[in-house]
Protein backbone atom coordinates (compact mmCIF):
# COMPACT_ATOMS: atom_id res chain seq x y z
CA UNK A 1 0.00 0.00 0.00
CA UNK A 2 1.10 3.10 -1.17
CA UNK A 3 1.42 5.21 2.37
CA UNK A 4 4.06 6.23 4.56
CA UNK A 5 4.99 4.39 7.43
CA UNK A 6 5.51 7.30 10.54
CA UNK A 7 8.37 7.31 13.38
CA UNK A 8 8.16 9.53 16.19
CA UNK A 9 10.74 10.52 18.41
CA UNK A 10 11.37 13.50 20.80
CA UNK A 11 14.67 14.24 18.57
CA UNK A 12 17.67 12.35 16.30
CA UNK A 13 17.26 9.37 18.23
CA UNK A 14 13.97 7.87 16.66
CA UNK A 15 16.44 7.87 13.07
CA UNK A 16 18.35 4.72 14.52
CA UNK A 17 15.21 2.83 14.45
CA UNK A 18 14.17 4.41 10.64
CA UNK A 19 18.17 3.29 9.96
CA UNK A 20 16.78 -0.09 9.90
CA UNK A 21 13.14 -0.08 8.93
CA UNK A 22 14.70 1.20 5.68
CA UNK A 23 17.13 -1.28 5.25
CA UNK A 24 14.59 -4.55 5.82
CA UNK A 25 11.74 -2.27 4.15
CA UNK A 26 13.35 -0.38 1.38
CA UNK A 27 9.90 -0.08 -0.54
CA UNK A 28 8.22 1.45 2.21
CA UNK A 29 7.84 5.44 2.60
CA UNK A 30 8.73 6.76 5.87
CA UNK A 31 7.67 10.58 7.35
CA UNK A 32 9.55 11.12 10.73
CA UNK A 33 8.99 13.52 13.08
CA UNK A 34 11.56 15.01 15.99
CA UNK A 35 10.99 17.18 18.03
CA UNK A 36 13.99 18.33 19.31
CA UNK A 37 13.28 21.24 20.40
CA UNK A 38 11.65 20.36 23.14
CA UNK A 39 14.02 17.37 23.43
CA UNK A 40 14.93 15.77 26.11
CA UNK A 41 11.73 14.39 26.62
CA UNK A 42 13.41 11.76 29.42
CA UNK A 43 13.23 14.08 32.23
CA UNK A 44 9.91 15.41 31.92
CA UNK A 45 6.50 14.62 33.43
CA UNK A 46 4.52 12.14 32.07
CA UNK A 47 1.35 14.10 31.02
CA UNK A 48 3.41 16.02 29.51
CA UNK A 49 5.61 13.67 27.52
CA UNK A 50 1.64 12.29 26.36
CA UNK A 51 0.74 15.80 25.46
CA UNK A 52 3.59 16.33 23.04
CA UNK A 53 3.55 12.68 21.98
CA UNK A 54 0.40 13.11 20.57
CA UNK A 55 1.20 16.38 18.77
CA UNK A 56 3.72 14.38 16.87
CA UNK A 57 0.58 11.52 16.20
CA UNK A 58 -1.50 13.78 14.98
CA UNK A 59 1.06 15.94 12.91
CA UNK A 60 1.24 12.44 10.99
CA UNK A 61 -2.06 11.27 11.00
CA UNK A 62 -3.18 14.44 9.03
CA UNK A 63 -0.47 12.79 6.18
CA UNK A 64 -2.35 9.52 6.09
CA UNK A 65 0.44 7.25 7.50
CA UNK A 66 -0.70 3.55 7.21
CA UNK A 67 1.33 2.55 10.71
CA UNK A 68 2.88 3.95 13.45
CA UNK A 69 6.27 3.75 15.13
CA UNK A 70 7.11 5.02 18.52
CA UNK A 71 10.86 5.50 18.27
CA UNK A 72 11.00 6.64 21.73
CA UNK A 73 11.00 4.17 25.19
CA UNK A 74 10.12 7.36 27.16
CA UNK A 75 6.85 7.91 24.77
CA UNK A 76 6.37 4.51 24.47
CA UNK A 77 6.63 3.86 28.49
CA UNK A 78 4.41 6.69 28.89
CA UNK A 79 1.74 6.70 25.99
CA UNK A 80 1.91 3.96 23.57
CA UNK A 81 -1.10 2.24 25.40
CA UNK A 82 -3.31 5.40 24.96
CA UNK A 83 -2.22 5.81 21.67
CA UNK A 84 -2.86 2.08 20.08
CA UNK A 85 -6.03 2.28 22.05
CA UNK A 86 -7.27 5.50 20.81
CA UNK A 87 -6.20 5.72 16.75
CA UNK A 88 -7.19 3.04 13.83
CA UNK A 89 -3.72 2.24 11.99
CA UNK A 90 -1.30 -0.31 13.93
CA UNK A 91 0.87 1.27 16.89
CA UNK A 92 4.60 -0.44 17.86
CA UNK A 93 6.56 1.24 20.17
CA UNK A 94 10.28 -0.10 20.96
CA UNK A 95 10.39 -1.63 24.29
CA UNK A 96 8.68 -4.88 24.02
CA UNK A 97 11.04 -5.37 20.80
CA UNK A 98 14.70 -4.49 22.64
CA UNK A 99 13.35 -6.59 25.88
CA UNK A 100 13.09 -9.68 23.30
CA UNK A 101 15.92 -9.25 21.68
CA UNK A 102 17.72 -9.13 24.83
CA UNK A 103 16.20 -12.16 26.06
CA UNK A 104 17.20 -13.95 22.83
CA UNK A 105 20.59 -13.02 23.53
CA UNK A 106 21.90 -13.39 27.14
CA UNK A 107 23.08 -16.92 27.94
CA UNK A 108 22.85 -16.17 31.92
CA UNK A 109 19.85 -14.32 32.08
CA UNK A 110 21.24 -11.08 33.59
CA UNK A 111 20.58 -8.47 31.80
CA UNK A 112 21.35 -4.34 32.14
CA UNK A 113 18.87 -2.03 31.21
CA UNK A 114 20.17 1.72 30.47
CA UNK A 115 17.66 4.79 29.36
CA UNK A 116 16.16 7.76 30.09
CA UNK A 117 15.12 8.55 34.31
CA UNK A 118 11.44 8.61 32.74
CA UNK A 119 11.56 5.20 31.29
CA UNK A 120 13.70 3.45 34.05
CA UNK A 121 11.69 4.52 36.64
CA UNK A 122 8.07 3.67 34.67
CA UNK A 123 10.20 -0.07 35.14
CA UNK A 124 8.57 -0.59 31.77
CA UNK A 125 11.63 -2.56 31.10
CA UNK A 126 11.40 -4.97 34.17
CA UNK A 127 7.68 -5.78 33.01
CA UNK A 128 8.32 -6.50 29.57
CA UNK A 129 11.34 -8.60 30.45
CA UNK A 130 9.35 -10.31 33.30
CA UNK A 131 6.39 -11.10 30.85
CA UNK A 132 8.62 -13.29 29.08
CA UNK A 133 10.43 -14.89 31.74
CA UNK A 134 10.32 -14.29 34.97
CA UNK A 135 13.53 -15.35 36.02
CA UNK A 136 15.86 -12.82 34.64
CA UNK A 137 18.10 -10.54 36.58
CA UNK A 138 17.88 -6.83 35.83
CA UNK A 139 19.95 -3.86 36.34
CA UNK A 140 18.79 -0.65 35.70
CA UNK A 141 20.22 3.05 35.38
CA UNK A 142 19.35 6.06 34.31
CA UNK A 143 21.56 8.03 32.12
CA UNK A 144 20.42 11.57 31.77
CA UNK A 145 23.50 13.16 30.53
CA UNK A 146 23.52 10.77 26.97
CA UNK A 147 20.50 11.69 25.12
CA UNK A 148 22.01 15.66 25.55
CA UNK A 149 25.61 14.73 24.43
CA UNK A 150 23.67 13.05 21.07
CA UNK A 151 21.73 15.94 20.46
CA UNK A 152 24.95 17.85 20.80
CA UNK A 153 26.59 15.67 18.18
CA UNK A 154 29.13 14.68 20.44
CA UNK A 155 29.80 11.53 20.08
CA UNK A 156 33.63 10.74 20.51
CA UNK A 157 35.97 12.33 22.23
CA UNK A 158 37.25 12.46 25.90
CA UNK A 159 34.01 14.04 27.51
CA UNK A 160 31.75 12.15 26.33
CA UNK A 161 34.06 9.23 26.66
CA UNK A 162 34.14 10.07 31.07
CA UNK A 163 30.18 10.92 31.01
CA UNK A 164 29.84 7.21 29.50
CA UNK A 165 32.22 5.89 32.16
CA UNK A 166 30.41 7.19 35.25
CA UNK A 167 27.33 6.51 34.01
CA UNK A 168 28.39 2.64 33.22
CA UNK A 169 30.15 2.42 36.46
CA UNK A 170 26.76 1.22 37.87
CA UNK A 171 26.86 -2.37 36.57
CA UNK A 172 30.84 -3.16 37.36
CA UNK A 173 29.58 -5.33 39.83
CA UNK A 174 26.99 -7.40 38.35
CA UNK A 175 27.29 -10.44 36.05
CA UNK A 176 25.27 -9.02 32.77
CA UNK A 177 26.11 -10.47 29.55
CA UNK A 178 23.67 -8.70 27.42
CA UNK A 179 22.95 -4.48 27.69
CA UNK A 180 19.68 -3.15 26.62
CA UNK A 181 20.08 0.50 24.96
CA UNK A 182 16.96 0.85 26.35
CA UNK A 183 16.74 4.86 24.35
CA UNK A 184 16.79 5.20 20.69
CA UNK A 185 19.32 8.04 20.99
CA UNK A 186 22.08 5.68 22.29
CA UNK A 187 22.77 2.90 19.74
CA UNK A 188 24.75 6.97 18.19
CA UNK A 189 27.22 6.18 21.31
CA UNK A 190 27.70 2.80 20.90
CA UNK A 191 31.15 2.46 19.93
CA UNK A 192 31.91 4.45 23.19
CA UNK A 193 28.91 2.03 24.99
CA UNK A 194 30.59 -0.96 24.17
CA UNK A 195 34.48 -0.20 24.51
CA UNK A 196 33.33 0.84 28.18
CA UNK A 197 30.77 -2.34 29.02
CA UNK A 198 33.48 -4.41 27.54
CA UNK A 199 33.08 -7.01 24.51
CA UNK A 200 31.79 -9.58 26.87
CA UNK A 201 28.37 -7.79 26.86
CA UNK A 202 26.67 -7.46 24.16
CA UNK A 203 24.83 -4.03 23.72
CA UNK A 204 21.44 -4.77 21.97
CA UNK A 205 19.53 -1.78 20.34
CA UNK A 206 15.85 -2.42 19.62
CA UNK A 207 15.97 -0.94 15.83
CA UNK A 208 16.79 -4.36 14.39
CA UNK A 209 14.04 -6.42 16.28
CA UNK A 210 10.90 -3.13 16.09
CA UNK A 211 11.57 -3.56 12.05
CA UNK A 212 11.17 -7.19 12.14
CA UNK A 213 8.25 -6.04 13.83
CA UNK A 214 7.33 -4.08 11.71
CA UNK A 215 7.66 -5.84 8.33
CA UNK A 216 5.28 -8.63 10.05
CA UNK A 217 2.51 -6.14 11.18
CA UNK A 218 2.45 -4.79 7.72
CA UNK A 219 2.29 -8.34 5.97
CA UNK A 220 -0.56 -9.32 8.51
CA UNK A 221 -2.68 -6.23 7.78
CA UNK A 222 -1.87 -6.39 4.37
CA UNK A 223 -0.26 -3.31 4.35
CA UNK A 224 3.00 -3.39 2.59
CA UNK A 225 3.95 -1.50 -0.29
CA UNK A 226 4.18 -4.12 -3.11
CA UNK A 227 4.49 -1.94 -5.92
CA UNK A 228 8.74 -1.33 -7.12
CA UNK A 229 8.80 2.58 -6.20
CA UNK A 230 11.25 4.55 -4.84
CA UNK A 231 10.53 5.84 -1.97
CA UNK A 232 10.95 9.32 -1.12
CA UNK A 233 11.42 10.16 2.99
CA UNK A 234 10.38 12.87 4.83
CA UNK A 235 11.97 13.81 8.11
CA UNK A 236 10.46 16.91 10.13
CA UNK A 237 12.19 18.48 12.65
CA UNK A 238 11.09 21.11 15.58
CA UNK A 239 14.76 22.03 15.80
CA UNK A 240 17.55 23.13 14.12
CA UNK A 241 17.77 21.80 10.34
CA UNK A 242 21.48 22.45 10.70
CA UNK A 243 21.75 20.28 13.64
CA UNK A 244 19.80 17.69 12.57
CA UNK A 245 20.87 17.74 8.91
CA UNK A 246 24.55 17.11 10.01
CA UNK A 247 23.32 14.37 12.89
CA UNK A 248 21.05 12.91 10.44
CA UNK A 249 23.52 12.50 7.60
CA UNK A 250 26.17 11.18 9.96
CA UNK A 251 23.98 8.45 10.68
CA UNK A 252 22.94 7.71 7.41
CA UNK A 253 26.26 8.18 5.72
CA UNK A 254 24.49 9.88 2.75
CA UNK A 255 22.70 12.98 2.68
CA UNK A 256 18.99 12.98 3.20
CA UNK A 257 16.67 15.17 1.22
CA UNK A 258 13.61 16.47 2.67
CA UNK A 259 14.34 17.69 6.36
CA UNK A 260 11.67 20.21 7.15
CA UNK A 261 11.68 22.47 9.92
CA UNK A 262 7.91 22.39 11.59
CA UNK A 263 5.99 24.09 14.67
CA UNK A 264 3.66 21.68 16.53
N1 LIG B 1 14.99 8.74 22.30
C1 LIG B 1 14.19 8.78 23.45
C2 LIG B 1 14.00 7.47 24.14
O1 LIG B 1 14.14 6.47 23.49
C3 LIG B 1 14.04 9.95 24.28
C4 LIG B 1 15.18 10.67 24.80
C5 LIG B 1 14.73 11.90 25.51
O2 LIG B 1 14.11 12.74 24.87
O3 LIG B 1 14.96 12.02 26.71
O4 LIG B 1 13.69 7.43 25.29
Amino acid sequence: MDRPIGVIDSGVGGLTVAKEIMRQLPKETIYYVGDTSRCPYGSRPKEEVIAFTWQMVHFLLKKQIKMLVIACNTATAFALEEIQAKIEIPVVGVVHPGARSALKNTQNISIGVIGTKGTIESKVYERALRSINNEVEIYSKACEPFVPLVERNCLTGDYARSIVQQSLAHFQETSIDTLILGCTHYPLLQPLIQEVIGEDVTVISSGDETAREVSAILYHHELLQTDDVQPNHFFYTTGSRALFSQIANNWFGTPLHNIIEIVL
